[in-house]
């Protein structure tokens, strides 16, 4: 990391990318403060000028979001603070009471969450589909779950505990040959593993700007297809048909309620000219071989349980793994206090994952490569795993 991204005063080796990408690009961060410095009024409140470029800025955005996920419906991309948050929309107002859900064993708390409360209420009934040794769902076992009254399902587009990214395109199919909405959690993947919505047969994606996408934290959103009937459940003001007592049925209204965070919409927008420039492929690569640099340097090392598979494609940047005899949090704990590295130790709230590949109760240490990192934070880690260790 370069002594410019060195904002805290205490160097740190990052490496909790999945949490959140840090640090990000400077030239996001310096064009949220001039934009918002420009345009920062409320966007579609006012028939005033500024206000009127505030609006375009947004609708801009949902332009460039919605050819980013490969949807030709920019009215239907849907800003929120976060994936969970969008997940949350999507969710509570597509289902119906006595509808059925599939989803799998290594979605997140985002996802599982709202499942359980949706039970909980007797509201709905669904099923989690496991994955297998290797960390991937299979589709035919996708297709064995859907009943005739599963109203969609959920799959996260890659794991946040195995990086390993799901089959999207062939669960899309399955779910169009029955007529079942596919929604589809991309917080671990957008920015750096394409997405083709309407190819894929996706009906609904959950995004995060502030992962690889390099934007803040705070903005994110849903990207829905034609046809796709989700209720609003939140209600206020959205700036149109302020006459009516009822919410604003018009995408993306519908599912908006409130003054935009315009600030989060900028820098979405410029963190995705920032992976578009790059380009997607090119990060994913280079994380990947710092990764894989990781697990060749943890391979072998005595004490140290890796969660990872030997083969690596079909993954994202992150890997987790074990130390025998200590607990991840203090591992983690550690790794900051003694090395300086920020990593992420625990469940990772996906508590479904870490039951399956045997790491309750303590979970395990999640480190996840970004942009700024180098192979001196790599082996930097790895010196620190064999000493925390003693290998
Ligand atoms: N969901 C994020 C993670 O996996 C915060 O760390």
């Amino acid at each position: 990391m370069t002594d410019e991204h060195e904002r805290t005063g205490k160097p740190v080796i990052y490496l909790d990318n999945a949490a959140t990408s840090y640090p990000k690009p400077l030239p996001v961060l310096q064009k949220m403060l001039s934009t918002y410095m420009q345009f920062g009024v409320s966007p579609g409140r006012g028939g005033y000028d500024l206000a009127v470029e505030a609006e375009a800025l947004v609708s801009g955005v949902r332009r460039k979001t919605a050819r980013f996920f490969g949807s030709s419906d920019p009215d239907r991309v849907i800003f929120a603070a976060n994936a969970t948050d969008a997940l949350n929309l999507v969710l509570q107002g597509l289902v119906q009471p006595g509808d059925h859900i599939v989803s799998t064993r290594l979605e997140h708390n985002s996802v599982l969450r709202p499942l359980h409360h949706l039970r909980e209420s007797g509201i709905i009934e669904y099923d989690l589909v496991p994955f297998d040794g290797s960390g991937f769902v299979d589709p035919d076992a996708i297709a064995r779950a859907i009943r005739p009254r599963t109203a969609a399902v959920v799959v996260c587009h890659a794991s946040n505990v195995l990086g390993t990214v799901q089959p999207i395109e062939a669960i899309g199919r399955v779910c169009a040959d029955r007529s079942v909405p596919l929604i589809v959690d991309t917080a671990q993947s957008a920015g750096v593993v394409p997405f083709r919505m309407e190819e894929w047969h996706v009906s609904a994606v959950a995004f995060t700007g502030h992962k690889s996408l390099m934007g803040p934290s705070g903005i994110g959103g849903l990207v829905l297809a034609p046809g796709l009937d989700v209720r609003s459940t939140r209600f206020g003001g959205t700036g149109v048909d302020s006459e009516s007592p009822v919410h604003t049925q018009a995408f993306p209204y519908r599912l908006e309620a409130g003054t935009l965070n315009l600030l989060g919409i900028i820098g979405l927008s410029e963190g995705l000219d920032y992976v578009l420039s790059q380009g997607l492929e090119t990060i994913h690569a280079r994380e990947m071989e710092l990764l894989a640099r990781l697990r060749d340097g943890l391979t072998g090392l005595g004490g140290v349980r890796l969660y990872c598979a030997e083969d690596l494609s079909g993954h994202v940047g992150l890997l987790t793994a074990a130390v025998r005899g200590i607990s991840s949090q203090d591992v983690g704990t550690i790794l900051d206090a003694d090395f300086g590295i920020a990593v992420r130790a625990g469940l990772h709230c996906a508590p479904l994952v870490h039951a399956d590949i045997g790491t309750l109760p303590h979970g395990g240490v999640r480190f996840s490569t970004g942009p700024f990192n180098t192979p001196a934070d790599i082996d930097a880690a790895v010196e620190a795993m064999a000493a925390i260790a003693g290998a």
